[in-house]
């Protein structure tokens, strides 16, 4: 069996050492695409995970066109290197549709291909991926006057990922909330933001129906002082072994029902911080496409109703 993971742009370093840790060693390398022998691991700093991949002889663009065509309708073509002939077999291929995505909206949930030239003669595919979209990049239709930054897109795209959201009524807690685009993200969708940050919130944001700024700083937040909670948003700056404790906190106090947190790496990855955020039960640890040198961690807890602390 063989797997293919394709690193999210800039993070193949990332990617390999994650994958030898993983005891996937010796993958070969087709730029950005790391192929090894064996069932998949998790790999945060994948785009895509290729699922059981085949190789394919190229006789001719047609046939390998074909051949694509026989297993399933829906291909994305990864061409770092032979791109001439490798558009000569996409050409042959129906046409995906890649529209932005209109938030709030779930993922494509049609089965996407991918496949590469790992030589002229030689095609690698897989039917199977992990990301729903075109090599792990999705698109939104953007809004460039509500939100203060462009943060706003990373939560949108992990919240596409889980396929849920805040809604009205749910209480959400915004940790390192300033200047507000994720606040922003969560008062449109009509929840209930108490936004923390010692850095007050954009006046626009600070202004909008269920938001509350608490200057504090996040790490001082008692969770007793705040009650149940339905989602735990963290983007605050920090190192991500100091977020591993305080997810932990929130986590042992059982006042909080799902998270959605950013791990920032400055300078050198933290592989150890990163796997101990895997290893949580229920866990995924994601390189969106839009974050940066970060990952995000994603955790859906019990149903309304389970938790201490519940209201009526
Ligand atoms: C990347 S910014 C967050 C951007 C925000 N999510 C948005 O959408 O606008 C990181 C934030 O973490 C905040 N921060 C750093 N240490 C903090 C702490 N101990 N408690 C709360 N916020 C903190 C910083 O003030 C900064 O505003």
């Amino acid at each position: 069996m063989t797997t293919a993971y394709l690193a999210a742009d800039g993070f193949a370093d990332q990617l390999q050492e994650e994958l030898r840790r993983a005891g996937c060693d010796g993958a070969r390398r087709h730029e950005r695409l790391l192929v090894c022998e064996g069932p998949a691991v998790a790999a945060a700093w994948a785009a895509n995970i290729w699922h059981d991949c085949v190789e394919l002889p190229v006789e001719s663009t047609g046939s390998a066109a074909k051949a694509l065509r026989d297993i399933q309708r829906n291909w994305v073509m990864y061409a770092p290197l032979h791109h001439r002939r490798a558009a000569l077999i996409q050409d042959r291929l129906p046409h995906v549709s890649a529209k932005p995505v209109v938030f709030p909206a779930r993922a494509p949930t049609a089965p996407l291909g991918s496949w590469t030239l790992l030589a002229p003669d030689r095609l690698l595919a897989a039917a199977r991926c992990s990301s729903p979209f075109a090599n792990g990049e999705v698109a939104f239709v953007e809004d460039r006057t509500g939100p203060p930054n462009r943060a706003y897109l990373k939560l949108w795209e992990g919240l596409v990922r889980l396929g849920r959201w805040p809604g009205p009524g749910e209480r959400c807690l915004d940790l390192g909330a300033s200047p507000g685009g994720w606040t922003w993200v969560l008062a449109r969708l009509g929840a209930e933001v108490i936004a923390v940050d010692k850095a007050p919130l954009d006046a626009r944001v600070a202004a909008m129906p269920g938001v509350a700024w608490r200057g504090e700083s996040a790490f001082a937040l008692e969770p007793e002082s705040v009650g149940a909670i339905d989602w735990l948003f963290s983007d605050i700056a920090c190192y991500p072994a100091r977020l591993l404790r305080l997810v932990e906190r929130w986590r042992s106090s059982g006042r909080v029902r799902n998270f959605v947190c950013t791990l920032k790496f400055q300078g050198a990855t933290d592989h150890d911080a990163a796997a101990a955020f895997a290893a949580i039960p229920g866990a995924q640890v994601l390189h969106l496409h839009h974050n940066k040198h970060e990952l995000t961690f994603l955790l859906m807890g019990p149903s309304k109703g389970a938790m201490a602390g519940d209201r009526p």
